[in-house]
């Protein structure tokens, strides 16, 4: 992904929880090697709210062309986790991220990125659906338009129908693209949001819980867009429901008490969890 106007070098990668590699310059893109499937790499990401601590040496990679879900207990630092990846914390009074947030080896606190131009690259959905006060083609063209992407009326209109394809929502409103928004159902506006995120061709989608406000069906048919979207996209979700990390994600990582305790293909965090915090918490026994 190119964030800035000039591209820098890439940096290889080292494993999880090690100290980062010296600057050692690698095309990540042509790499063929075991970690030409990361897309973002985390490390030591520490997070505070004024003097309040909330995030601890975080280290996370997170794969491309994948689900990757964050779960554990309210108020652990999940959410806090999810907006260093697109510096949503810069816009909170008070909030200072340290360590390094890799994507595509590019690190997004470099001064040289373009905060906007980065939240066009990495998409954010929320638990409360929030289309804009615009009409659903409005919602969805307003992000091709401000970036400049379509060069003509057409073109955007091109953008908006696959977008909203892609969202699974074409079929529902293609007859009424000019009205409210706001005037489909919860589910149909969450789709409509992911249909916005989708028209600027992100690289990643961040979704914070976003089912948390949907009824069953609206959210089994959030869970098979992700699984659909994720052929294309890195996707990073935030679930309070086990059930579904098993369900949508590939890898899944615990977080307890602003510390990330373990991490791993999804199949292994629920099956053989190493860590006994992981275990208690998938079992029930708190959060
Ligand atoms: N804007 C904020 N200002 C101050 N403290 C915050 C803010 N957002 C989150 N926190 C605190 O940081 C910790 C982690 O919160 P959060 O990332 O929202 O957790 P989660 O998403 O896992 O529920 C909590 O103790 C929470 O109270
Ligand atoms: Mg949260």
């Amino acid at each position: 992904m190119n964030l800035r106007h000039t591209p820098q070098p890439a940096r290889a990668r080292d494993d999880e929880g090690h100290a980062p590699a010296p600057h050692i310059a690698v095309d990540r893109a042509r790499s063929t090697g075991p970690d030409a499937a990361l897309k973002i790499r985390a490390r030591d990401v520490n997070v505070f709210y004024g003097e309040k601590q909330a995030l601890f040496d975080v280290a996370l990679d997170v794969p491309e062309k994948a689900v990757t879900a964050l779960i554990g207990p309210s108020g652990c630092g999940k959410s806090t986790f999810l907006r260093c990846i697109n510096r949503m914390n810069d816009t909170i009074p008070g909030a200072t991220v340290r360590g390094r947030i890799e994507i595509d080896g590019e690190d997004v606190n470099d001064k040289g990125i373009d905060p906007v131009v980065l939240r066009a690259r990495v998409g954010m959905v929320f638990q409360k659906p929030n289309p804009f006060p615009k009409t659903i083609f409005e919602n969805v063209a307003y992000g091709p338009r401000i970036h400049g992407i379509a060069s003509s009326k057409s073109e955007l209109e091109g953008i908006v129908e696959t977008s909203l394809k892609r969202a699974g929502l074409w079929n529902e409103v293609a007859d009424r693209l000019h009205q409210p928004g706001t005037g489909l159902s919860g589910g149909q506006q969450q789709r409509l949001v992911i249909a916005r995120a989708i028209a600027v061709s992100p690289e990643v989608i961040l979704m914070d819980e976003p089912c948390s406000a949907l009824d069953p069906i609206a959210t089994a048919k959030i869970e098979e867009l992700m699984d659909d979207l994720r052929s294309q996209y890195c996707i990073v979700i935030v679930t309070h429901s086990m059930a579904q990390a098993a369900r949508v994600s590939q890898k899944t990582a615990f977080f307890h008490l602003g510390k990330l305790v373990e991490a791993g293909p999804t199949g292994d965090i629920f099956t053989n969890p190493r860590d006994s915090r992981t275990q208690d918490y998938i079992t029930g026994r708190f959060g």
